[in-house]
């Protein structure tokens, strides 16, 4: 018999983010064709993509009109070299862009991955302020932070099970502590993270290039979530130690808090802000990184001044991600997907509450618009965690696949983070089946 698709995987290729060795029990999904929100199999079994395939996917899978804007591209330009050559879908692109994001943003800088755009941001901002006669060698990021895989973004980032190994490689960067919506007193949790923050402002500030954030939403830490006024009380700090604020809404942006750009509850305009991820509505790869014309302006110069940018990735400005990312944004002009978001989320959280609001192992029950989790214990009160090595979560994915779900809980934080698209009824058994994986990965022994 020939070996299956999986067989022939397992056999040549090295996923990421897994321990290989786990396919010895668990089988690796053989992906045919996806429609809207959901994903066949080889098999004819079909999912329901509830983590937008690593939250890049907005508007379902094999989405016609994307699809259709890309096959038309890559029959007209595929690609052209961006140094010294342009073309209209990144131009296009570059004043959409500029028009939506938050007002006081001037150049678009394209690259092709989120990791790839935090260190662009990153570097722009040490470049900088070397062009501007200063030293600031320090990054500050907030406690838990996700920033990608890179070693300049695992270096700002604080999920220990992706950075512990690599810790020695990596630039010192200063950490500072992030609220958390779980915690009980939401104003002193608040003013006590602000406060720390202007210690370390105080006693660093003038060593201190930018501080990077996710606004409202550290999703790679278990979608821990905190308020916009946190948001705010950083930019205002960051304003006024002149240190640069970088928003990193590679997972956030587009739409997922309910508004286009998460900075927008805040009512901020950071000095460089990271979009990728859903930006081309999950086709194709590709990053940008917006920021304000001051900042560009003081690369701008002759030559020999040494001041130049010369950062540069081969796929930058793929005009066929541009199509695409052009395309996703024509499809938020023609739908009300802020409002519909809105109202899908509110309706999740309220079935989900109904369901597992008092369950003796379900806490933290929170959303941020379409991102809903909760956090699987042992004991609620006082909370005691399971030991992360008894893999509940994975026990919750397995029943997901049973059951027509991508479930892929972060540990044991349960989430949804679907593409847009989902109707009323999907949306209702996604939390049942959300429901059903909480309780196969609660029930039974360690
Ligand atoms: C907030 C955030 N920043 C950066 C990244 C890295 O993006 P990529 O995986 O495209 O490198 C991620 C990926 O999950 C992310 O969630």
């Amino acid at each position: 018999m020939s070996p299956s698709l999986a067989e022939r995987d397992l056999a040549c290729v090295w996923h990421p983010c897994t321990q290989m060795k786990d396919h010895e029990s668990i089988p690796l999904v053989e992906t045919v064709r996806g429609e809207g929100p959901w994903l066949y199999d080889t098999q004819g079994r079909r999912y329901l993509d509830a983590v937008s395939s690593w939250w890049v996917n907005l508007f379902g899978h094999a989405q016609p009109d994307i699809a259709r804007a890309i096959a038309e591209q890559a029959a007209q330009l595929e690609h052209v070299i961006f140094a010294g050559h342009t073309h209209e879908p990144a131009v296009r692109l570059a004043e959409r862009l500029l028009k939506l994001a938050p007002p006081g943003l001037g150049k678009v800088f394209f690259a092709d991955n989120g990791s790839s755009a935090v260190e662009v941001a990153l570097k722009m901002s040490y470049h900088r302020w070397i062009n501007r006669g200063e030293r600031r060698p320090y990054f500050v990021h907030l406690d838990a932070a996700y920033h990608g895989e890179t070693l300049g973004a695992l270096a700002v980032s604080d999920v220990g099970l992706y950075k512990d190994t690599y810790r020695p490689l990596l630039l010192e960067a200063l950490q500072t502590p992030a609220p958390d919506v779980r915690r009980p007193d939401r104003a002193a949790d608040i003013a006590g993270c602000l406060e720390a923050l202007d210690r370390l402002l105080q006693e660093r500030g003038t060593q201190i290039g930018a501080l990077i954030l996710e606004p409202l939403l550290q999703c790679a830490a278990g979608m821990r979530m905190h308020e916009a006024e946190f948001v705010r009380g950083v930019a205002q700090r960051c304003a006024a130690h002149g240190v640069h604020l970088i928003a990193d809404e590679i997972a956030v942006g587009f739409g997922r808090t309910g508004t286009l750009f998460a900075c927008e509850q805040a009512g901020i305009t950071p000095d460089f802000l990271c979009l990728s991820k859903g930006i081309t509505g999950g086709f194709l790869p590709l990053a940008v990184v917006l920021t304000r014309d001051e900042v560009y302006a003081d690369f701008y110069a002759d030559w020999a001044e040494q001041k130049a940018f010369l950062h540069s990735h081969s796929y930058t400005g793929n005009p066929l991600a541009c199509a695409a990312a052009n395309a996703t944004l024509d499809l938020f002009e023609a739908r009300d997907v802020l409002g519909r978001n809105r109202a899908l989320g509110a309706r999740m959280e309220a079935r989900l509450r109904a369901a597992v609001e008092d369950h003796p192992h379900v806490t933290g029950i929170r959303r941020h618009g379409l991102v809903l989790a909760c956090d699987l214990v042992a004991q609620r009160e006082p909370r005691v965690d399971f030991p992360a090595a008894q893999r509940r979560g994975l026990r919750a994915y397995r029943y997901g696949l049973e059951h027509e779900a991508l479930l892929r809980p972060l540990g044991h934080t349960m989430y949804l983070m679907p593409p847009y698209v989902l109707s009323d009824a999907q949306a209702d058994t996604l939390i049942d089946t959300l429901v059903g994986g909480i309780e196969a990965a609660v029930s039974g022994p360690a």
